[in-house]
C-alpha cells in the first residue's frame, strides 16, 4: 500500500515515494503498482547490465593483455588491478540496489533529480559547523544552509580559500534574492594535514564566533590518496584527514554544542565495504593496518574505504557513549551521498583513466553519478530534519536516499569501535571526554 511507510524496505520505499512529504521536490504521482512493474524490469534489466559487464570484463582484459606485449607479470599485475576496480565499481553503485536499506515514519526518500529542500528561514539562529567546505558536497551543504538562514562556519584548507568560499555562498545567496547577513557566513581555515591546526580551531572559532554554540557539526571533509604518503605529523595522509583530525576537531569542540540539541554528521561513504583485514581478507578494519602499513590497495580505495569505516564505527561509539552519559541532546549519525561528481570523484584513477579498460568500466557504470546538488541531499536531511525525528538518527547509517541502512556486522563491531577510539586518543594526544 502506497501511504504505509512504516518497515518498507528501501525497493519498496523507491516505488513509492513520500508525495506527502513537502521537503521532496521533483517527485512524479504515478500509480505505484505501475512504478512497481517498471521498477522491477529496471532493476532486473540492470542485473543483466551488470552480469554482462562482469562476464565481458575479464575476457576482454585477457584478450588485452595478451595482443598488448609487456610481460607476464605486468599482464598479471593489470589484470588484477582492472578486475579488483571492476568489482570496486560493481560494489559502489551495484549495492545501492540491494542495501538493507528500510524507510521509516517520517523519513524522506528521493529519485534522481530530486532536491532535499530546507524549509526558507528554519534554521535562523543555528549555527552548522561544515569541514571540507571549500569544494563538492561541503560548499553545497553550505549554500543551502545558509539558504535556510543558519549562520556557517564553513572550513577550508587555506585562507584563501576561505575568502573564496564566502564569497561563492555569497553569490549563490544573492543570484536567488536571498537577503543575508555577513555575519552569517563565516570561514576559518584547517589544513586536516597538520593536528596542530585542527587542535587550534576551537580557540580560533572562539575568536570569531564568541560563545555562540553549535547546533550541527557536519564532518565532511574527505579525500583519497593514490599512493601511500605521511603528513608532518608521521601519519598517513587519508587516514589524518578522514578520522583522526574529525575525532580531534569533535573532541575539541565537544563542549561548544549546543546542549538543547545538537546533531553531529559524519559523511562516511558505502565504500566502508572495501576494508578488511589484510590477513584474512574478510571484511572489517583492519587495527595492524589503520594507516596502510601492511596493504593500501587498489589505486588507496581500501585505505579510503577504511577510514570510512572508521568514519561509521566513530558515528556508533560517540552515540553510545553519549547516551550511557545520559546526554540525550546528542544525535550522531553518518551517511554515504552517493557516487557524486565533485573534485574527490572526479580525481580517483577510476574516474580519471585514460587507460581503456578502465575508462570503459568508468563510463559503463558511473554515467549517472550524482550532481552536487543530489549528493548533498542526505547530510542536509540529518543535519536539519525536524528534532522530533532524532531518535531514529541517533547512531545510525544512511544512504544516498535518505533511507536508514541496515549495516553488516563488521560495520557494527562495538569491540572495534572501542578500540578506534582508544588508538585514535593516543595518536592524537588527544582525550576526548564525552561528557
Ligand atoms: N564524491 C563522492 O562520490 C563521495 C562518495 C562517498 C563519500 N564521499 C564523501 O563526501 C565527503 C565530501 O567529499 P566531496 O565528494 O565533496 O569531495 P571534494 O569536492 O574533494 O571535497 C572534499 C573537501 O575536503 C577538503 N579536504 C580534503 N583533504 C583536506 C585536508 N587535508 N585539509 C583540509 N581540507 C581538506 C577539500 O579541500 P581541498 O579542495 O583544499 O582539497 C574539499 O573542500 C568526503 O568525506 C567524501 O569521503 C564522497
Amino acid at each position: 500500500m502506497c501511504g504505509a511507510h512504516v518497515g518498507l524496505t528501501h525497493l519498496q520505499h523507491d516505488i513509492c515515494p513520500l508525495k506527502l512529504n513537502p521537503y521532496v521536490v521533483g517527485h512524479s504521482s504515478i500509480y505505484c503498482p505501475v512504478l512497481q512493474i517498471v521498477k522491477r524490469y529496471i532493476v532486473s534489466m540492470y542485473s543483466l547490465y551488470c552480469s554482462l559487464v562482469l562476464l565481458t570484463f575479464p575476457i576482454v582484459s585477457c584478450a588485452w593483455s595478451f595482443s598488448s606485449g609487456g610481460t607476464s607479470s605486468d599482464r598479471r599485475i593489470f589484470l588484477e588491478n582492472t578486475a579488483k576496480q571492476g568489482s570496486a565499481a560493481v560494489v559502489l553503485i551495484g549495492t545501492s540496489f540491494a542495501d538493507n536499506a528500510e524507510a521509516t515514519t517520517d523519513s524522506w526518500s528521493h529519485d534522481k533529480g530530486s532536491v532535499y529542500n530546507i524549509p526558507p528561514g528554519s534554521l535562523s539562529g543555528q549555527v552548522h559547523v561544515i569541514t571540507g567546505a571549500s569544494s563538492g558536497l561541503g560548499l553545497e551543504s553550505s549554500k543551502r544552509l545558509a539558504t535556510a538562514g543558519a549562520t556557517i562556519v564553513m572550513t577550508t584548507r587555506t585562507a584563501e580559500k576561505a575568502e573564496i568560499a564566502k564569497k561563492q555562498v555569497e553569490s549563490y545567496l544573492s543570484d536567488r534574492s536571498i537577503a543575508y547577513n555577513k555575519d552569517t557566513i563565516h570561514a576559518i581555515p584547517i589544513n586536516f594535514d597538520n593536528l596542530e591546526e585542527v587542535r587550534s580551531f576551537p580557540e580560533r572559532y572562539r575568536k570569531e564566533m564568541g560563545d555562540r554554540k553549535i547546533d550541527v557539526l557536519m564532518n565532511n571533509v574527505g579525500r583519497i590518496n593514490q599512493k601511500r604518503e605521511l603528513t608532518n605529523d608521521g601519519f598517513e595522509k587519508t587516514f589524518q584527514s578522514n578520522h583522526l583530525g574529525s575525532f580531534m576537531l569533535t573532541a575539541g569542540l565537544f563542549q561548544m554544542l549546543n546542549r538543547d540539541g545538537a546533531r553531529i554528521v559524519n559523511v562516511a561513504s558505502r565504500a566502508h565495504q572495501f576494508a578488511k583485514d589484510s590477513s584474512t581478507g574478510k571484511q572489517g578494519l583492519d587495527m595492524s593496518n589503520l594507516q596502510g602499513e601492511l596493504s593500501y590497495g587498489l589505486d588507496g580505495w581500501e585505505a579510503y574505504g577504511q577510514t570510512k569505516l572508521e568514519n561509521i564505527l566513530f558515528t556508533e561509539e560517540l552515540q553510545r557513549r553519549a547516551d550511557a552519559a545520559g546526554l540525550g541532546w546528542l544525535t550522531v549519525s553518518s551517511l554515504h551521498p552517493g557516487v557524486v561528481g565533485t573534485e574527490l570523484w572526479n580525481n580517483t584513477a577510476l574516474a580519471k583513466s585514460n587507460n581503456g579498460l578502465r575508462s570503459i568500466i568508468s563510463n559503463l557504470f558511473f554515467k549517472n553519478i550524482l550532481t552536487n546538488e543530489e549528493g548533498a541531499n542526505t547530510q542536509l536531511y540529518l543535519a536539519t530534519t525536524p528534532m522530533q525525528q532524532r531518535d531514529m538518527f541517533k547512531g545510525q547509517y544512511f544512504n544516498e536516499y535518505g533511507n536508514r541502512v541496515d549495516l553488516d556486522p563488521f560495520a557494527r563491531d562495538e569491540s572495534k569501535a572501542k578500540e578506534l577510539w582508544e588508538v585514535s586518543e593516543r595518536l592524537s594526544s588527544c582525550k576526548f571526554n564525552v561528557e
